[in-house]
């Protein structure tokens, strides 16, 4: 099997600091794949340099082994890159459905009509059905999105950014802001993703959702990878513990 994505010593400073450093790593389809670290590790950055937001400074991407690091944003999101971010981003005065689609309807507009067909068929609801009863939530598709608490509409994200088919989710924070009832949900849901064969690569500073759910972990710590492997090879690190893991649990 081939790594779903590629990182390949990719380096980005801001001015003087430095948010990746010679940072590689790569990540297998179905596997989730953990990126944790203290704040201002470079955790975002590096998703905002997967998705195409940020250019690196230097190094490689590939996505299914094709070099995607001079593409921009919106051919990356085509190729099968999707993501949410740490704060919900869904439209406000809108109802759920409209939400759930507008991914899918911009790509038409934009002529990716192939790969991302208009999903208001059957197969669109049974899939959405199926997440959302993972997600533990049931809802009225023509509800306001007003309706929904604040961990709802982050888990309603994730769902959005699935129904496009992607190869690799990038999840910032899935559970920052939810209760633990909502977080677990949030992870039965990667799960969920990750056994259909999808990657998924998630950031998360409650450890015990981390360590419950990744099957790899990346350390980052000043841009630079400090750790890597299973859950119990980096809980076990020394470094790891020192820079980041003796420290609270939840942010
Ligand atoms: N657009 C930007 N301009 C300048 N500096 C930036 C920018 N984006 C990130 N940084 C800096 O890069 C470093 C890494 O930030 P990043 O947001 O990637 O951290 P993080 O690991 O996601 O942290 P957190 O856990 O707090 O979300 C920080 O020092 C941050 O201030
Ligand atoms: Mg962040």
């Amino acid at each position: 099997m081939k790594p779903v994505l590629e990182l390949e010593h990719i380096n980005k400073a801001f001015g003087g600091v430095i948010a990746a450093s010679d940072v590689t790593f790569s990540v297998m389809p179905g596997e989730i794949h953990g990126l944790i670290g203290p704040n201002g590790a470079g955790k975002t950055t590096m998703m905002n340099i997967i998705s195409g937001i940020y250019k690196a400074d230097s190094g490689k991407i590939f996505l299914s082994g094709k070099s995607i690091a001079e593409m921009p944003a919106h051919r990356r999101s085509v190729m099968g890159i999707g993501r949410t971010f740490q704060s919900p981003r869904l439209l406000k005065g809108a109802n759920i459905r409209d939400n759930l689609l507008v991914g899918t309807d911009v790509a038409q507009d934009m002529g990716y009509a192939k790969s991302f067909f208009s999903r208001r068929d059957r197969a669109f609801e049974k899939e959405l059905e199926e997440y959302m009863e993972i997600a533990g939530f049931s809802i009225d598709l023509e509800d306001d999105i007003s309706k929904l608490t604040f961990g709802q509409r982050k888990i309603l994200e994730i769902i959005r950014s699935l129904l496009a088919n992607p190869k690799i989710m990038l999840v910032d924070e899935p559970a920052a802001g939810l209760n633990e009832n909502e977080g677990e949900n949030a992870m039965a849901l990667l799960r969920l993703v990750a056994s259909k064969g999808i990657a998924v690569l998630f950031i998360e500073h409650a450890m015990h959702l981390v360590m419950n759910t990744c099957h790899q972990i990346e350390v980052l710590n000043f841009g630079k990878i400090i750790a890597s492997g299973t859950p119990q090879e980096v809980s076990n690190n020394k470094e790891v513990i020192a820079a980041y893991l003796g420290r609270a649990d939840d942010d």
